[in-house]
């Protein structure tokens, strides 16, 4: 017995001892990362902390992972900034906007707002696309264009040149160029901190901020869902199947989705299997979407949007048309339209477009199976969260 204690109590002291050190290790590296003043005047507008979080993030096992299967587009001292970038209302003309008023984090980085405030009361012409996973997603698999682009109407070829945009455009950011908010941007001494951690050199180049953004962007994963917990128990998951961990109206709306919709958004969400689309929501575009860019024949061609979070991104659509899931449902079960450009996936053997004619209880489990997709854990996660005090 009391050879047995002696054992436990030397054990005890021995991870204690451990502890000790590693603590100890701990502080001096927390103490040299930024130096004390630096770490002062940081803290006098920032909720920082004094080592910076790690952003690397693992894409699963299970999904397509590109050839690295991490994304880690810089490092955590560039995603850092990014943050902060992110949240700094000094990147819009008037002061009035950062990326974060049209991407909240409470939402997966969308808005709920069919379409979002920018400057001078302006509004998007779109609705608002959520970044949870999308850049990350693309950036594991190289991000170049055959493989994807950004932007409703893919416009953008990389997500730098997606934030470019939102930083020049009239109705979002209402910059003429990047010279004032450059300007304002160098002035500051937080921001030259964090630059200097982040390139060596305290002066922001205009590459750097887009870089920075990107570095942040690209840590946001929305991989935390029941859907992926499913697909891990099973290792062979081709989309059919039963998933155990799935109720049984969640499964018979993963067959529903399986059957209707993987064709375009994908069978793991992870590569859309489609990357434009034309799905029939009216006869006549008001927003011609890709046709703009590419002529007629994409007349209603949109992006074929990452469905991850999708609870929690409504409304829904490129002019955000649907407020609800349901009303998507609805719209694909009975509503779509005879556009001359319909993609072949919802027409039907008539020539007509599809009727999928869903009951109500089928209706109500492809909800059920599009609510196993959502990753509650971004939307609490301190190092996504807005940094500034006030
Ligand atoms: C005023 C609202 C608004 C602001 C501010 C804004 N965005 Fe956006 N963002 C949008 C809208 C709307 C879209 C969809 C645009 C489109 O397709 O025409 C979008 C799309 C995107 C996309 C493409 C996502 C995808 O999957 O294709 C990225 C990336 C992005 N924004 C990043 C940013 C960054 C970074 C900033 C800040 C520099 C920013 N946005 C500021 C509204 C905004
Ligand atoms: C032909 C390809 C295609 C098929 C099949 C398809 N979709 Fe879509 N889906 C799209 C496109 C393209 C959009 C964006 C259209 C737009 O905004 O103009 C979209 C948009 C959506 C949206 C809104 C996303 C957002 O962020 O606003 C949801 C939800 C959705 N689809 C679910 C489904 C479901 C459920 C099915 C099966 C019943 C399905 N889709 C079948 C191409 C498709």
């Amino acid at each position: 017995m009391s050879c047995n204690h002696q054992y436990i109590y030397s054990a005890l002291f021995l991870s204690l001892f451990i502890c000790f050190l590693s603590c100890q290790k701990e502080s001096e590296d927390s103490l040299t990362h930024y130096t004390s003043d630096e770490f002062q005047q940081l803290s006098k507008k920032l909720d920082l902390p004094s080592q910076p979080y790690d952003y690397s993030l693992g894409i699963p096992d299970h999904l397509f992972r590109g050839s690295t299967g991490r994304v880690n587009m810089g490092s955590d001292d560039k995603a850092t900034l990014g943050r902060v970038l992110f949240y700094d209302t000094r990147l819009s003309a008037t002061n009035e906007v950062s990326c974060a008023s049209c991407h909240k984090q409470e939402f997966a980085f969308a808005d709920n707002e069919e379409l979002s405030p920018g400057v001078k009361e302006l509004k998007t012409t779109r609705n608002s696309l959520s970044l949870a996973s999308s850049p990350s997603l693309v950036a594991s698999y190289g991000g170049s264009v055959s493989s994807s682009a950004f932007g409703w109407d893919h416009s953008h070829e990389d997500s730098k040149r997606q934030s470019l945009a939102a930083l020049l455009n009239r109705n979002e950011m209402g910059n003429e160029d990047l010279n004032g908010l450059m300007k304002k941007l160098r002035q500051d001494p937080v921001i030259q901190i964090l630059t200097e951690k982040a390139f060596n050199n305290p002066y922001l180049t205009n590459e750097q901020l887009l870089v920075s953004l990107d570095a942040f962007m690209n840590s946001i994963g929305a991989f935390n869902t029941r859907f992926d917990e499913a697909i891990k128990e099973n290792e062979l998951f081709s989309g059919s199947g039963y998933m155990d961990s799935f109720t049984e109206q969640e499964n018979n709306g993963k067959n529903l989705y399986m059957t209707n919709c993987a064709s375009c958004h994908g069978v793991k969400f992870d590569i859309q299997q489609k990357l434009i689309a034309n799905n029939g929501l009216s006869v006549e575009y008001a927003d011609k979407g890709v046709g703009d860019l590419k002529g007629e024949k994409f007349n209603g061609h949109f992006k074929v949007p990452f469905l991850r979070n999708i609870a929690l991104t409504g409304p829904y659509m490129h002019d955000g048309r649907f407020k609800t899931l349901s009303e998507v449902i609805d719209h694909y079960s009975e509503n779509i339209q005879a556009h001359p450009n319909l993609s072949f996936e919802l027409i039907g053997k008539s020539g007509k477009p599809k009727r999928m004619n869903f009951s109500a209880d089928q209706k109500e489990s492809l909800v059920a199976f599009l609510e196993t997709l959502t990753d509650e854990t971004i939307l609490s996660e301190v190092k996504f969260s807005d940094p500034f005090l006030e």
